[in-house]
């Protein structure tokens, strides 16, 4: 069928397009890698003149993104990073991964995307296509971006093209990556859609088109919320195990035989990264306007909010049983990043935890293999070797994240009390030991 959008898609087909993202963090650098993998020229532009130069050097800030991959898209031309905005007029399509946090008043702060948006109006050409990845509530591709895109006289739809792909890399997961996740794509009319699923059907195994960019803004909202719904509810259930005397973990073990009807969620010391605990409130801030209140997500988030309360609790009744009091203690969290194996420590339970232990007069140190500063708010600590730990004496060990390369089987020997807030310990029982 012919349409506006049809010289852009066969221009894609044929990989010469010129494509760009913006926003080169955890979600815009993989994409920009595949583009490149794809033999698409990419320009890639980033506020941050050290990431720039970085990549530029061929080196990579992303544990998943290997150096060696861009180091050869830089050699051989077909990557580029620049913090120069007027590049976009050269570019065929422009990708948007910048950020999308909450105000401290968990209201959606679009600052990044307006930003963003202000910039792309500037230089927006006919014929150009416009993507939003970044997580955000239903109805800002259309309600936002899209009149301040056609401020200078464009049409969206015809002029130009736009639409909304969620992303969903999930860092960290070696079997999943921006390759064979299949990718969302919601245009603002039928042309948008066709150029936007004719992008990535150049660099992923399957394109799932929807109706409207509303929809797929929604898509990734309702499995955020369903992760951190499930999660609320498995939350609850370990702190009622704990009353019943039952091993929750045990529990959730024997429940994920059951072949159908059942997803495993895991208890934990509370929500940390840059979506499961912020892109729920996205949702409820945008429901809030219509009068909706959404019920699932406040209480999932009171449930979640209060876990890393729970853990300081926990470790002051481990401390207890060995007649110590927190205050004075040495506790020594492992790991402070938001989850196993991934440097991230955004909105990390850990931050908190450690926050919460040094009101308490706690004598508090970290180790992370990925997170070498630990800052939040008025915290700044920085991570010790293991070994150093060891040797400064601990009261308490915290294990706090359950990357791989902790060693789990000295951690058990050598600590006289351990709170696994994650279940590393698995296999192990000792009356040293305290489970969630
Ligand atoms: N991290 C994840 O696992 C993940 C997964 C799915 C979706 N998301 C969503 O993707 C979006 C990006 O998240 P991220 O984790 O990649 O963030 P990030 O902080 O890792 O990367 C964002 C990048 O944007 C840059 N930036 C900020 N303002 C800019 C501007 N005005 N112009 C150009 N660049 C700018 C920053 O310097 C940074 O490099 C968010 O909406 C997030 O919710 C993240």
């Amino acid at each position: 069928m012919e349409h506006a959008a049809q010289p852009l898609v066969a221009r894609l087909a044929a990989r010469q397009a010129a494509t760009g993202v913006i926003g080169l963090g955890y979600v815009g650098l993989p994409l920009a890698m595949e583009f490149a993998r794809a033999g698409f020229s990419v320009t890639g532009i980033d506020v941050d003149a050290r990431k720039v130069e970085a990549l530029n050097a061929g080196e990579s800030y992303i544990l998943d993104v290997p150096s060696e991959d861009v180091r050869a898209a830089v050699q051989n031309g077909r990557f580029r990073a620049t913090t120069d905005f007027s590049k976009l007029a050269e570019l065929d399509t422009i990708n948007i991964c910048v950020p999308t946090p909450l105000r401290k008043t968990k209201d959606p702060d679009l600052s990044y995307i307006v930003a963003v948006v202000e910039e792309i109006a500037k230089y927006l050409r006919r014929g150009q296509l416009v993507i939003l990845e970044s997580t955000t509530y239903p109805g800002t591709t259309d309600e936002v971006v899209q009149p301040m895109l056609e401020a200078q006289g464009l049409k969206a739809g015809e002029d130009f093209f736009l639409a909304f792909s969620p992303e969903r890399v999930d860092p960290g997961n070696a079997r999943f990556h921006t390759g064979n996740i299949p990718k969302v794509v919601g245009g603002l009319n039928e042309p948008s859609t066709a150029a936007a699923a004719a992008l990535y059907g150049q660099i992923v195994e399957t394109v799932v088109p929807v109706s409207s960019t509303r929809v797929a803004e929604m898509v990734k909202l309702l499995e955020n919320t369903f992760r951190a719904v499930n999660i609320g509810l498995v939350n609850e259930l370990a702190l009622m195990c704990r009353d019943l005397h039952i091993n929750v973990w045990e529990v959730i073990d024997a429940a994920k035989t059951k072949p159908f009807g059942f997803m495993a969620f895991y208890p934990g010391p509370g929500l940390g990264g840059h979506c499961i605990p912020i892109d729920p409130f996205y949702l409820s801030w945008k429901a809030r306007q219509f009068g909706f209140e959404s019920r699932f997500i406040e209480l999932a988030g009171h449930i979640n909010g209060a876990m890393p309360r729970y853990v300081v609790e926990r470790v002051g009744e481990a401390l207890n049983s060995r007649c110590k009091a927190i205050r004075g203690s040495k506790i020594h969290l492992f790991g402070m990043a938001y989850k196993p194996d991934v440097s991230d420590s955004r909105e990390s339970p850990g931050l908190d935890i450690a926050q919460l232990l040094l009101q308490r007069g706690a004598v508090v140190s970290y180790s992370d293999p990925y997170v070498p500063v630990a800052e939040h708010g008025d915290l700044k600590l920085t991570a010790i070797p293991v070994d150093e730990a060891f040797s400064r004496g601990i009261d308490c060990a915290l294990i706090t994240t359950n990357h791989a390369a902790f060693d789990y089987a000295e951690l058990v020997e050598r600590a006289p009390l351990i709170v696994d807030t994650r279940n590393a310990l698995r296999s192990v029982s000792g009356a040293h030991i305290f489970r969630l």
